[in-house]
């Protein structure tokens, strides 16, 4: 098995330049990464995106939204991202579902306990080896957020950058608290410097993976790791 490898952070962190960033250090190594994202990754989970983050007439309540989510995780991990870790590739992915806990746990006040269930069925059990949180504060990725819709053409912000800064709040101090409590899978950058001082210590993080890149599994005997199935 590869390495499965998550970026996480609120809005505006800056996690996706860090990717595409981490993925071409990790080709400098010889190194192929599968670069993915949530939610979408496959067909099913670019549709499912568009309804969750567009503005639009449809109403989505916070348990449809949690399950909208799980839906295209579980097609993301059975579909795309198990198939590649068993390739022995490495897999960077951008949100899994420490960002569900994030936002439809502590953001939207969902039982946590529950989303943890939810997310273990929709993941099949699978952990990421190592967990970037980009940190930074919400005033700050939410201004950054909004910048960038701003430039673009289309609705100006999306479902998730138009709630109130309470629950942008709540999101952060969730993923901190993620991070406390699994002090050896999470490592927290300050996400509030320059992309390449960012950069350099997401380099390290991987880098430090390098020697132990084969270690990284689905935990337990869930329905994806007994029944990998097609898309
Ligand atoms: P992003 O791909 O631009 O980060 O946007 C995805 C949005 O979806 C972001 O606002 C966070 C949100 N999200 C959740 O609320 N729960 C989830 O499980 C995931 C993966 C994303």
């Amino acid at each position: 098995m590869g390495p499965f490898i998550t970026f996480e952070g609120i809005e505006g962190s800056g996690k996706s330049t860090q990717i595409r960033l981490a993925s071409q250090h990790l080709e400098e190594r010889g190194i192929r990464p599968l670069v993915t994202g949530e939610p979408g990754g496959t067909s099913l989970g670019v549709k499912i995106r568009e309804l969750l983050l567009n503005r639009g007439p449809v109403e989505i309540g916070a348990e449809s939204e949690l399950l909208l989510f799980a839906a295209a995780r579980s097609q993301h991990v059975q579909a795309l991202i198990l198939p590649a870790l068993r390739e022995g590739r490495w897999v960077l992915c951008d949100r899994f579902s420490d960002a569900t806990i994030a936002y439809q746990g502590f953001g939207r006040g969902l039982d946590v306990a529950f989303v943890r269930n939810v997310n273990t069925f929709a993941g099949g059990g699978l952990v990421p080896r190592l967990t970037i949180l980009v940190d930074l504060p919400v005033e700050t990725g939410l201004g950054r957020a909004l910048d960038r819709a701003a430039r673009q053409s289309g609705p100006a912000e999306d479902r998730f950058e138009h709630e109130e800064m309470a629950f942008h709040r709540r999101v952060r101090s969730g993923y901190i608290e993620m991070a406390r409590r699994e002090p050896d899978r999470f490592r927290v950058v300050d996400g509030d410097r320059s992309i390449q001082e960012i950069h350099r210590e997401v380099c390290m993080h991987l880098d430090a993976l390098l020697p132990i890149a084969g270690d990284s599994c689905p935990s337990g005997t869930s329905a994806a790791t007994k029944n990998p199935s097609p898309s």
